[in-house]
């Protein structure tokens, strides 16, 4: 692994999850990581204001990257726009999502596949001066190998650096990550590569092949709050410390968002996709409790009992 890994770590945008309020609190535990929010975009033929709310000129402008994602140079700037008068000079261009309503509007990973696209945003670039733009993509829309359809104009982008998350979009978030596929994208780009895909131990980062100059990671942050922290420190968290990290989380994620949220279901809306991913690093069954829970108070009394079995969980 390389020595500069250490300092390029990036958590990956998830929408609804790597929210403004839960950057909040896993820089108020784990200080240090650098985070790429859940993309903004455009709808109805304006920002969306709930995507501006989500970011935090306050606490976010040191260390968080604004995503967008965008069909062309007008939707772009439109976007970038909304981020600089929120007091943020960099932006990541999503050109990933693997969504059919996004691919087919022209976003997203559609933009893998499209030269022209790609090339009328990376003009619309150019005309920032002061603004560090990045790239998140994905290998293809439904083969590994479609970046090359677009390398040279990624290779000709102004941008600091390209995240690759080594799927295509028909695979969406699950299936074998292309590591092979990856490389030779990383040996063609001439930007520094970021890795991203399935990250969730500090042995996972320290197995990223020398070609990559850093690591993002998503869902592998999310239920493994202290993954960069551990990295950083060079120290290991056990099973049970991991668990408690993830439910102090919550914890207080709960509190802030009991702050603005009205009522039990929205707040579980909220919380309750934590829970669901983390469902997936734990034997099977221990949060069925949490993950039912209707109201804050069942939810509130399924965790005081899930965290005091915790030492009978097999962990
Ligand atoms: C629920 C969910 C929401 C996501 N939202 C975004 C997003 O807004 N922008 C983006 O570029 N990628 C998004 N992704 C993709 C992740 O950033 C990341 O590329 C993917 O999860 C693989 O990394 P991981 O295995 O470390 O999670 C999302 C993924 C998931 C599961």
């Amino acid at each position: 692994m390389p020595e500069q890994i250490k300092y390029n770590c990036l958590v990956a945008p998830l929408q609804g999850l790597t929210t403004g309020a839960w950057r909040r609190v896993h820089r108020a535990m784990f200080p240090g990581a650098t985070y790429v929010t859940p993309f903004l975009r455009i709808e109805r033929g304006d920002v969306r204001q709930r995507d501006l709310n989500d970011l935090d000129p306050e606490s976010d402008v040191e260390d968080t990257i604004p995503q967008v994602i965008a069909n062309g140079p007008d939707e772009f700037s439109r976007l970038v726009d909304a981020a600089l008068e929120r007091g943020f000079n960099r932006v990541n261009l999503n050109a990933g999502c693997p969504h059919p309503p996004q691919i087919s509007r022209h976003r997203g990973s559609a933009l893998v596949c499209d030269a022209d696209r790609l090339t009328a945003i990376a003009s619309e670039m150019a005309r920032y001066g002061d603004v560090t733009f990045s790239l998140k993509l994905r290998l293809g829309i439904d083969a590994a190998d479609q970046w090359r359809e677009s390398i040279e104009v990624i290779n000709s982008m102004p941008i600091e650096w390209v995240a690759i998350h080594g799927r295509t979009a028909r695979q969406m978030y699950k299936g074998d990550i292309d590591i092979e596929a990856m490389e030779q994208f990383a040996q063609a780009c001439a930007h520094p590569v970021i890795y991203n895909g399935n990250i969730n131990s500090v042995g996972r980062i320290r197995a990223v092949p020398a070609d990559f100059a850093g690591v993002m990671a998503g869902r592998g942050v999310v239920t493994r709050p202290s993954l960069f922290h551990e990295l950083s420190t060079d120290t290991k968290v056990d099973e049970q410390a991991r668990v408690r990290d993830f439910v102090e989380m919550l914890n207080r994620l709960a509190d802030v968002l009991s702050q603005r949220l009205q009522g039990d279901s929205q707040l579980l809306s909220h919380l309750l996709p934590y829970w669901q991913l983390m469902a997936d690093t734990l034997p099977p069954r221990a949060v069925k409790e949490i993950l039912k829970s209707r109201t804050m108070a069942k939810y509130n009394a399924a965790l005081a009992r899930f965290t005091t079995q915790l030492s009978h969980l097999g962990l």
